[in-house]
């Protein structure tokens, strides 16, 4: 299938690891061309070296962290002087802490609202007016299956997601009238380095073992697995394509059958 989206111009933020780089290799698969960016020098030197080398394209690199609103003024600007426009926005950033509600303070919400929710914003405002001057955009907010079944021991999590779906959902329509769609995409456990590092403090704060997270992840998921990174930019892929242009303000799960409710 076609997605339409050659030489469309695509921004995937916190992409040089995990979630965010398979989107990125996916959109550059398709022949986008991809913006992506994190905060450590040498792994996004290394993301986009191997990207480049895996879909035989050329790759722009930034050193950004989305929490700070100048660095991410400053990245759109340099994009939009080098390409002229972002046509595709994935908004992606790492994830909080694990913890219960003892483990925090206050400022722990505030820093995970900075991480998850401002930082979706503060994306959006910026490249909001080249898509309205296109009359064509996407935008992709990567949130969690948590939004719509909280996770036990991810209170962080639960609560700064939630606030990107309202966001979502209310920015969906208001700009649709520009031919701008805009979704949310809720991954379910899959296996990249975050959830490994979820692993290992399971393991550290002596519930068990490595394995038996997992195991306890496998039995509540019908599909029996955690998902792969590649099956998660498949479906980014589709909402950013041409043929998606009529879904917008939706909430996609891709979790295995993980959440157990209705919508
Ligand atoms: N994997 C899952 O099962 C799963 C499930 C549900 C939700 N999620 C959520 O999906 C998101 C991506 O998860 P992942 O599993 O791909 O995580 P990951 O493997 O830890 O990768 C995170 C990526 O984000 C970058 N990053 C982190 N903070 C950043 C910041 N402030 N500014 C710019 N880049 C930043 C990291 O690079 P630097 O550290 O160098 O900046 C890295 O490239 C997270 O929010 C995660 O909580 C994941």
């Amino acid at each position: 299938m076609d997605l339409g989206i050659k030489d469309k111009v695509a921004f995937v933020t916190a992409s040089s690891k995990g979630l965010g780089k398979a989107v990125a290799l996916q959109l550059s698969a398709e022949e986008a061309k991809v913006v992506i960016c994190s905060r450590n020098d040498d792994d996004l030197i290394k993301a986009k070296a191997d990207i480049e080398y895996k879909t035989n394209t050329e790759l722009k690199a930034v050193r950004l962290d989305v929490t700070k609103n100048e660095q991410v003024t400053q990245a759109v600007k340099d994009i939009i002087e080098e390409f002229g426009t972002i046509d595709i926005l994935v908004c992606n950033a790492g994830g909080p802490p694990a913890g219960m509600i003892e483990d925090f303070t206050i400022d722990d919400y505030r820093n995970a609202l900075e991480l998850n929710l401002i930082s979706t914003i503060s994306l959006c405002y910026e490249v909001l007016p080249y898509m309205k001057k296109k009359h064509w955009g996407r935008i992709i907010n990567i949130t969690s299956v948590s939004v719509k079944q909280p996770i036990d021991n991810l209170i962080l999590s639960n609560t700064s997601r939630t606030g990107v779906l309202g966001f979502s959902k209310s920015l969906s329509a208001q700009v649709a009238k520009y031919g701008i769609t805009v979704n949310a995409i809720c991954p379910g456990y899959t296996r990249t380095q975050r959830v490994a590092n979820l692993a290992k403090s399971f393991q550290k704060s002596g519930k068990g073992t490595i394995s038996g997270f997992y195991k306890k992840i496998e039995d509540n998921i019908p599909m029996e697995r955690l998902g792969t990174p590649e099956e998660f930019a498949k479906a980014v892929a589709f909402l950013a394509s041409e043929g998606a242009g009529y879904i917008t303000g939706t909430a996609l799960q891709v979790d295995g059958g993980f959440v157990k409710g209705l919508f």
